[in-house]
């Protein structure tokens, strides 16, 4: 019999392994968690496995839309992408996921390495100029992206489509065909202006770009999409944007910066140097081309071309290594369709975060994710009912239909030889295939089998009933050997889950009193050894709670919707409490008068929303205002407060919002409605 497994390449590889940054403009949510999920279960499967593995993420925190955001929540980029990149980890810890440092693309580190790279592929003559038109906000005097402007579609007539395609009928077209167009920054009616801008010859870098894909590494739906774009002609790429831009000035250029898509993938190796400089470990070795340090991007989708081809080319340019590979996976929908905020199944991670074990999902995406570039589907049902009979049912039940015995009648200390040598030897036989299956990111395939298995040790445990041989004092030794065979069995089906479920693991390691971190520690079952007490590792998934996790995304959404506007000091404004000036005539078409609340009601179904109705002098208003959590309904009445009387009314999915009433404070039941001094009076105009 031969308990070792043995892994081909057994040797000590050296792996950066990487998630796409995720943009520093919006929450997580459970479709970025796939791609999290997936990589954090391959980078735990390596170090399982004895290799060292840098993982890596951050935040990517320049762009158009990052400026703007940050210009209308008043604060300065900067304080915004710190912020969003506390949650962004925050969230991303929550879920387990084991990244060794998470950085942000607005660093020093990042700064010098793109310059660097620029200045190589400009001195080997890759980088040309170009004048090129585009639109221009006269008023907010900035060149607009395609996105930012709005206008008539040109080819169906759809009002009010963006710049670069149609949502009603779907075509594709440049901003510089939209009818009627309008910056959607201040509503102007932008201009088309010159402007020169700096482009990488992605022409000159097609034979290596070639030569990369075919060199095996890219999944065969990959390499066929590539293999359209070589034949489609390849485009040079521009680089460039003109200020006011929220990136890095490009060296040598005056108000010119990297454009976003430049900095970020380089983002990763500046994470990397980021955590080489503090640990004193040598950074050259992870971009030479002749190590055989391994670099893997796990990315989604939509951004293929980024990493497929412009990132190999910068790459190659400046003469550094080239991806190993990059993993591409499809999207997340959830109940069949595309995510919907209605619908409540556009979950961010920090609402599921709030009802529901990590580890749950972990499993969930495990078990259907695959190699292949498709989409995976969490079906609430599936989930719960996949979850429950898998993880709850099978795993965790072979330790708890165990554990007792050895507990009461063997003082916690396992046998000295197993019931059922052949079982557990059957068991390591699939150790290496499993081992590989998760390393070609064949996780369903992985997840089946040892469900399989868990399958047979459950059957070997009913079949040997130690509940019923207890009862006679002659058997002892068989249930000592009986339980002890399954507590090794469950030990082996753990280190095999671990990278998938690492805080159950972590929970069970507390219970085996080993560590389940080490793929190889198993290759030796456990005799003679003392356990602890067995506490529940997981708790099944009510339907419930699921529900309880759709009515909560619905209402982040609400928030969004809520009447209020809300006068924000979270902190961060103290830096900068002024936002940008309007002038005075933009004032002055606000029409904020004061209101009396005569009636008040909570409006069932939304956890945030109160019903308002206000008097304005002879004119009532109906107004949903999101200060549920702040205040009882019954306790405003009578009171005055002021309102935004000339805003165009808002169908909400409880009716029509008619204005909005101010408050301060950050939200949820720090919230203040704003009272006028004694003497105000309904209708009232406040100047
Ligand atoms: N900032 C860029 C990536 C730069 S990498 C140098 C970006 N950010 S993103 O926040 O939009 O997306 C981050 C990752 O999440 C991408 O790989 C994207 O494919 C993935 N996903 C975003 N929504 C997703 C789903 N609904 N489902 C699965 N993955 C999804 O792109
Ligand atoms: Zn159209």
């Amino acid at each position: 019999m031969s308990l070792v497994n043995e892994n081909k390449n057994n040797k000590n590889r050296k792996i950066l392994v990487t998630s796409a940054l995720p943009y520093a403009s919006g929450s997580l949510h459970l479709g970025h968690l796939v791609e999290h999920s997936q990589s954090d279960i391959w980078a735990r499967l390596m170090r399982s496995l004895g290799h060292e593995v840098k993982y890596l993420c951050a935040d990517d925190a320049h762009g158009t839309p990052i400026m703007l955001n940050a210009e209308k929540q008043g604060m300065t980029p900067e304080a915004l992408v710190d912020g969003i990149r506390d949650e962004h980890w925050a969230d991303l810890q929550g879920f387990g996921i084991s990244y060794d440092h998470y950085h942000s693309t607005h660093t020093e580190e990042n700064k010098n390495l793109v310059s660097e790279i620029y200045l190589k592929l400009k001195g080997a003559g890759h980088i040309e100029s170009k004048v090129i038109e585009q639109y221009f906000d006269p008023e907010k005097e900035m060149f607009l992206p395609d996105r930012f402007v709005k206008g008539t579609c040109p080819k169906c007539g759809a009002d009010d489509q963006y710049g670069d395609n149609c949502e009603v009928c779907g075509a594709t077209y440049d901003s510089s065909e939209v009818k009627n167009p309008k910056s959607a920054v201040s509503g102007a009616t932008p201009i088309l202006k010159e402007s020169k801008h700096l482009f990488v010859n992605l022409k000159q870098f097609e034979g290596m770009l070639k030569d990369w894909v075919n060199s095996g590494t890219l999944q065969t739906e990959v390499s066929n999409k590539l293999a359209e774009w070589f034949e489609a002609g390849l485009q040079s790429w521009d680089i460039s944007r003109d200020s006011p831009y929220f990136g890095f000035q490009i060296p040598g250029e005056e108000n010119k910066y990297f454009y976003v898509w430049m900095d970020a993938p380089v983002g990763y190796l500046a994470c990397l140097k980021h955590i080489c400089d503090k640990t004193g470990e040598a950074f050259e070795p992870w971009i030479n081309p002749n190590t055989d340090h391994e670099m893997v991007h796990f990315i989604g989708k939509d951004i293929l071309y980024f990493h497929s081809l412009f990132w190999p080319a910068m790459l190659s340019g400046a003469g550094m290594k080239l991806p190993n590979a990059v993993y591409v996976h499809g999207f997340l929908t959830v109940n069949g369709t595309k995510m919907s905020k209605s619908r409540g199944t556009f979950i961010k991670a920090s609402t599921y975060l709030d009802h529901l074990n990590p580890d749950y999902l972990r499993y969930y995406f495990a078990a259907k994710l695959s190699d292949g570039v498709v989409d995976i589907d969490l079906s609430m049902d599936d989930f719960r009912q996949r979850v429950n009979s898998d993880l709850v049912g099978k795993v965790v039940n072979i330790a708890s239909r165990c554990a007792g015995f050895i507990k009461k009648k063997f003082d916690s200390k396992l046998s000295a030889e197993l019931h059922n040598q052949a079982l557990y030897d059957e068991f390591m036989s699939h150790s290496d295939e499993i081992a590989q299956l998760f390393e070609a990111r064949k996780y369903n395939a992985a997840v089946r089998q040892i469900m399989a298995l868990a399958d047979k040790a459950n059957q070997y445990i009913a079949d040997m009933a130690p509940w019923v041989a207890v009862k006679d004092e002659s058997r002892m030794e068989e249930v000592h050997q009986v339980c002890s065979t399954g507590i090794n069995l469950f030990r082996v089906l753990m280190t095999w889950l671990a990278p998938v479920i690492p805080f159950t693991a972590r929970k069970a390691e507390a219970f085996l009193n080993v560590d389940l971190n080490d793929w190889y520690a198993i290759n030796s079952p456990l005799f003679n050894h003392e356990i602890n007490k067995f506490k529940p590792l997981m708790a099944r998934i009510e339907a419930e709670t699921l529900e309880k996790v759709m009515e909560a995304s619905k209402q982040d959404l609400e928030a969004k919707e809520t009447s209020v506007i809300q006068v924000e000091n979270n902190g961060q404004l103290d830096k900068d409490p002024i936002s940008d000036e309007i002038a005075f005539d933009d004032f002055a078409k606000i029409d904020l008068r004061i209101v009396k609340i005569v009636d008040a009601k909570a409006v069932e179904k939304a956890d945030k929303l109160l019903q308002l109705t206000l008097d304005l002098g002879g004119v009532t208003k109906n107004v949903f205002a999101g200060i549920k959590s702040a205040y009882k309904a019954e306790d405003l009445i009578g009171k005055h407060t002021v309102m935004v009387a000339n805003l165009a009314p808002r169908k909400m999915r409880f009716g029509l919002s008619e204005g909005m009433v101010l408050a301060a404070g950050p939200g949820g039941d720090d919230l203040y409605i704003l009272e006028p001094h004694e003497g105000a009076v309904p209708g009232m105009r406040v100047k």
